[in-house]
């Protein structure tokens, strides 16, 4: 019978990376040239939902975004669906009179539909948790039985950061040695119970998109920077080890010192690109006074004057700012000077001041 439908649905968080992957060395693939690390934020602020089904009814592959139909014949999903139907583990459902064999998911097609809670033009690493959560739930739909790092893999190939999405707390994507990509895997460094008095604050400064994707950015700086080889081949794998070792102890200052340079750092490596990329400072004309440099000279203000590490800051390919408290207690000062420095404008979408992680302030 043609009757039949299956489905299967997944909820996946973005991530923010404290240390920066930038730089791919194969493009296809998605193979980044440093490790990087990143906090997987709480699902209920900035996050994917996604059902997929599949029917021998269905006609072709399909994939709605937010309502909207978009294209799946990109490369990067293409690559996805490929890797999934390669893995593809039978199914039997007596009582419905449903048998897939493992083969037969080359045949049968699949409609996709994700929801973002959070704009998608927000330019805050939507496709990190749209490509981790597309993954896991056609994974599950398809009876794939691969563990997270096997998955990881394939969402790499949908969107480098989305390999870190795939798991809570702080993750680690290994850069790796193969060719294949078959060890450039996402681990779990420590779950998101292990470090849950931080606080992490996302500032909402523009929902415009960002100018410089990040594929034509790193190609950029890849092709032209030279800083970028000496980050990461010298600094980042320092700076991983510093990391793993300062969240390991829960040690708020190292955190704090690495997270601020590293962010710092990767915008020095845009500037160090020829033609250079612009990241900060890239306010929309609704929110002028939020100015990237300004926020982190009242940061490093504040951390100088109390002598020790207040808060962390970084910034990703976009003006929008994601500050680290070390608990409630921080993050409520923290959230009284952000809005007298930057107090909203009456016509502005804020509850801009998004909290994410564990701890949520409203
Ligand atoms: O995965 P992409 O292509 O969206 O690249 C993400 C790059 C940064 O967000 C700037 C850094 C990172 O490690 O997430």
């Amino acid at each position: 019978s043609k009757n039949w439908i299956l489905m299967a649905t997944a909820r996946a968080p973005t991530n923010i990376a404290v240390i920066k992957y930038w730089g791919k060395r194969d493009e296809a693939l998605i193979l980044p040239i440093n490790d990087s690390i990143s906090v997987t934020l709480d699902p209920d602020h900035l996050s994917a939902t996604t059902t997929v089904a599949v029917s021998p009814s269905f006609e072709k592959d399909r994939m709605w975004l937010n309502g909207k139909e978009i294209s799946l014949s990109g490369g990067r999903y293409q690559n996805c669906l490929r890797e999934l139907r390669n893995r593809a583990g039978e199914y039997t459902d007596e009582n419905k009179g449903i048998h897939i064999e493992k083969y037969d998911w080359n045949k049968l097609h699949v409609h996709i539909a994700s929801y973002n809670n959070f704009p998608t033009a927000a330019g805050l690493a939507s496709s990190a948790a749209g490509f981790a959560c597309l993954v896991f739930s056609l994974a599950k739909l398809m009876n794939v039985k691969e563990d997270l790092s096997q998955l990881s893999t394939i969402a790499r190939q949908g969107s480098g950061s989305a390999c870190r999405s795939l798991y809570g707390g702080f993750v680690k994507w290994t850069m790796g040695n193969e060719m294949s990509g078959s060890d450039s895997i996402a681990v779990q460094l420590a779950n998101e119970t292990h470090w849950d008095d931080l606080v992490i604050i996302v500032a909402v400064v523009s929902s415009r998109q960002k100018e410089t994707s990040s594929t034509s950015g790193m190609r950029g700086s890849v092709e032209t920077s030279s800083l970028i080889q000496h980050r990461a081949k010298v600094v980042v794998p320092s700076r991983i080890l510093q990391m793993e070792q300062a969240i390991r102890n829960k040690d708020f200052s190292s955190f704090a010192r690495l997270t601020c340079a590293d962010s710092n750092q990767f915008h020095a490596v845009c500037l160090d690109t020829s033609p250079p990329i612009v990241y900060m400072n890239d306010t929309s004309h609704r929110h002028d006074l939020f100015h990237n440099y300004r926020i982190i000279s009242i940061l490093e203000r504040w951390n100088r004057h109390e002598g020790t590490p207040m808060v962390a800051y970084t910034f990703d390919a976009g003006p929008n700012a994601v500050i680290v408290a070390p608990n409630q207690k921080v993050a409520i000062d923290l959230l009284q000077r952000l809005l007298f420095y930057f107090p909203p404008a009456r016509d502005n979408e804020l509850s801009s001041y998004v909290l994410g992680d564990k701890q949520i302030l409203h």
